[in-house]
């Protein structure tokens, strides 16, 4: 689905071929988008979660620049919007608002049985945090600790 400057860079979701929504089980989003920084508006939230829900899509929004919002714009969760819960998950990372990049630590919220499958997925993929040295624990990424212990 082509992102123009015309739509904000938010997709037309009812632009989308019916054949192509036929077949889509799941559907990525990222507002603020990377690398045109697009914001979405609780209006094309909402109209996404219609869109999942009457043709069963998952919504998978990716959050990660949650922080990086400037200019007084509002910062919105996919899931402060009513019924995104039911719909889908939103990620969101550590990598961007504590300077972590390649540290790989995330975290998921929403749905709980996407949640679910997707904790046992990683259960068998994954197998825990790398440990952070001593210099970066008592130095600069002090915020990015107290982040992973207080979530
Ligand atoms: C939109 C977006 N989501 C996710 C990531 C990756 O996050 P992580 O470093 O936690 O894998 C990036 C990294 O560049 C990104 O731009």
């Amino acid at each position: 689905m082509p992102l123009t400057a015309e739509n904000g860079f938010l997709p037309q979701l009812y632009e989308i071929p019916g054949e192509i929504v036929k077949k889509t089980k799941m559907m990525i989003i990222s507002y603020p988008g990377n690398p045109v920084t697009a914001l979405a508006d609780e209006a094309f939230f909402s109209e996404v979660i219609s869109f999942a829900k009457k043709n069963e899509i998952m919504v998978v929004h990716d959050f990660a620049y949650s922080e990086l919002i400037f200019d007084d714009h509002p910062q919105i969760s996919f899931m402060s919007i009513p019924g995104a819960k039911e719909v889908g998950i939103e990620f969101n990372s550590l990598s961007k608002t504590f300077n972590m990049a390649g540290c790989r630590i995330g975290y998921a919220v929403g749905n709980r049985k996407a949640l679910n499958i997707l904790g046992t997925l990683k259960s068998h993929i994954d197998y825990g945090v790398f440990i952070l040295s001593k210099s970066c624990r008592d130095g600069a990424n002090f915020q990015s600790f107290a982040a992973i212990r207080t979530g």
